[in-house]
């Protein structure tokens, strides 16, 4: 069995300043710790910021070397909603299917699904993807793409 690490990154400008409790972030915890060898090893609240998102991507990536690293919020139509952005910017190889899926599933519990503009990508042997951040959302996306994980990040190492 293969160990593998993983970072939840929340962003929400309200749960940085401490305005809202972070149950996104906790539900991706309890979510990922089904998977046999997973571990929660970084967890972070910045708000929607392009450069501070960019940067906690980059540092999880390049320093932390984490293997898998799953985003909650900013990726709707908001101006501040810019969580896909930043994530381009860092990635290097695009995984379509993971983001097509999700909405895929999604558009089975609300027409709502398809304005999450959520992408998911590798920088190096790290694959990033981006949930919505609702608790809902992100559970009925987690739920769905949790089994293919494990293989898809074996497939990096
Ligand atoms: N996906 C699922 N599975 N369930 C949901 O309730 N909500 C949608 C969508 N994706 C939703 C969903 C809504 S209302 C929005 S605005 C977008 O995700 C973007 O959310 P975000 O800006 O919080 O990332």
């Amino acid at each position: 069995m293969h160990m593998f690490t993983i970072g939840v990154l929340t962003i929400s400008d309200g749960a940085s300043k401490g305005e809202r409790q972070d149950v996104s972030g906790e539900n991706i915890r309890l979510l990922v710790a089904q998977l046999p060898g997973a571990t929660v090893v970084e967890s972070k609240i910045i708000p929607d910021e392009r450069e501070q998102i960019a940067a906690a991507l980059r540092e999880w990536c390049d320093e932390k070397h984490l293997h898998l690293i799953l985003t909650t919020g900013g990726t709707g139509l908001a101006p501040r909603d810019v969580t896909p952005e930043a994530t381009r910017t860092v990635i290097e190889r695009e995984a379509q299917g993971i983001a097509e899926a999700m909405r895929s599933i999604s558009l089975k519990y609300t027409p709502m699904a398809m304005l999450s503009r959520g992408i998911a990508g590798m920088r190096g042997r790290t694959l990033i993807i981006n949930l919505p951040g609702s608790p809902k959302a992100v559970k009925e996306c987690l739920e769905y793409i949790l089994p293919v994980l494990p293989h898809a990040i074996n497939l990096l190492i």
